[in-house]
């Protein structure tokens, strides 16, 4: 490689999106298990929204380079690396040390784009160890909407909420966990109720597949529509990305027995909550975090098999990425917003 420098795009000085800063670095050379990627993808989450204004982490160490999810190609490996070989195509995992079964708080302080360096930037070493290769049929923008969003949809609702055929689920809104939950459940064969605040969304969620759709400005009591929809018992899991908002209508939505996923928190974290619900009604609240190495090579042979396509919103340039975070900021998103590095 004749390039020594490469850019950068890094959170300076203080919190908040007018700090982002284009910079210049030495690329770096891989170490024994390490791998220089070229990045050519990179997709936002709420979560780096939340990063960036040091709402998630206040503590958290600047300068940062933002951002968890991407995708590139291995340009150099370092000894000893057997997987994968240079020319391959690779995702780095969230949690770089989380390579499978339940996490550990080790695992969680290693999670990209905060506390550890993201994806940012046009080069960046990682463990071959924490890499995973995407299917092969999906373009750069749709592999770089797996790692964070799909995992946690998959992780939510087919490890923890063992969807089957015939099930009902809710979704909550239609950003890039609840696409994806959206898409997994229906290619579990379940049946989808899913919320919006913009009609046409909801229309768009009909030609996705979902059965059922609510407005949940105009109908503030959403969880009675999504209950009376199940027939009256109530749906079986429950994608709560709402948080302190919403937790309160999921309980109402879920039958007896069934299962809320407790993902997010986009109408804040905290409420007062009465729980009577959760124990008379045995519901189980099951806490997701995105999931393991293993977690997402097992959704990529489903995404793969079904040959499954994340919805990509939109596409930016990497150095738009404040007018990719405001559009994300915006709402009027539909899955997934990605940014080109090439
Ligand atoms: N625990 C984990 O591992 C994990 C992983 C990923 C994300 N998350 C969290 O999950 C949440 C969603 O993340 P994301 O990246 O998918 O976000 P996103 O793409 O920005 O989704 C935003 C969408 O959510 C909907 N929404 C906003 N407020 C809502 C409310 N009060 N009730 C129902 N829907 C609402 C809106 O959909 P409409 O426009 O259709 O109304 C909005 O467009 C965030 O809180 C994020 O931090 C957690």
């Amino acid at each position: 490689m004749s390039r020594t420098t490469m850019q950068v795009i890094e959170l300076a000085g203080a919190f908040g999106v007018d700090n982002l800063r284009r910079v210049e670095r030495p690329i770096p050379t891989p170490g024994p298990g390490q791998v220089l990627l070229r990045i050519h993808a990179a997709s936002l989450n709420y979560r780096d929204l939340m990063m960036i204004d040091g709402a998630y982490n206040p503590r958290q160490p600047l300068p940062l380079v933002p951002l968890s999810d991407g995708v590139g190609e291995v340009i150099q490996i370092g000894d000893g690396v057997q997987w994968p070989p240079v020319g391959a195509r690779v995702c780095p995992i969230f949690a770089e040390s989380w390579l499978a079964g339940p996490p550990t708080r080790e695992h969680l302080a290693t999670t990209l784009g905060g506390p550890r360096p993201g994806l940012l930037a046009e080069y960046r070493l990682a463990p071959a160890s924490a890499l995973v290769a995407p299917p092969a049929h999906l373009s750069d923008p749709e592999a770089a909407a797996l790692p964070c969003a799909a995992v946690t949809a998959w992780s939510a609702l087919i490890e923890h909420g063992r969807v089957k055929p015939g099930d009902k689920v809710l979704v909550q809104g239609t950003g890039g966990v609840s696409i994806f939950a959206l898409q997994f459940a229906r290619l579990a064969g379940a049946q989808v109720v899913i919320t919006s605040s913009d009609p046409a969304k909801l229309e768009r969620a009909r030609e996705l597949g979902a059965a059922f759709g609510i407005d949940y400005r105009a109908q503030p009591e959403w969880g009675r529509a999504a209950r009376a929809w199940s027939g009256g018992d109530g749906v079986d899991h429950v994608i709560e990305v709402g948080g302190a908002g919403t937790l309160e209508q999921s309980l109402r939505a879920v039958r007896p027995g069934g299962s809320v996923a407790v993902i997010g928190v986009l109408s804040g974290a905290a409420s007062p909550l009465n729980i009577t619900p959760i124990l008379m009604q045995q519901i189980r609240l099951q806490g997701v975090i995105v999931g393991s190495r293993a977690t997402f090579e097992a959704m990529n042979r489903g995404v793969a098999a079904a040959q499954l396509r994340p919805v990509v919103d939109r596409i930016f340039e990497w150095g738009a990425v404040r007018d990719a975070l405001a559009h994300l900021r915006g709402g009027r998103h539909f899955g997934k917003v990605a940014l080109t590095l090439r």
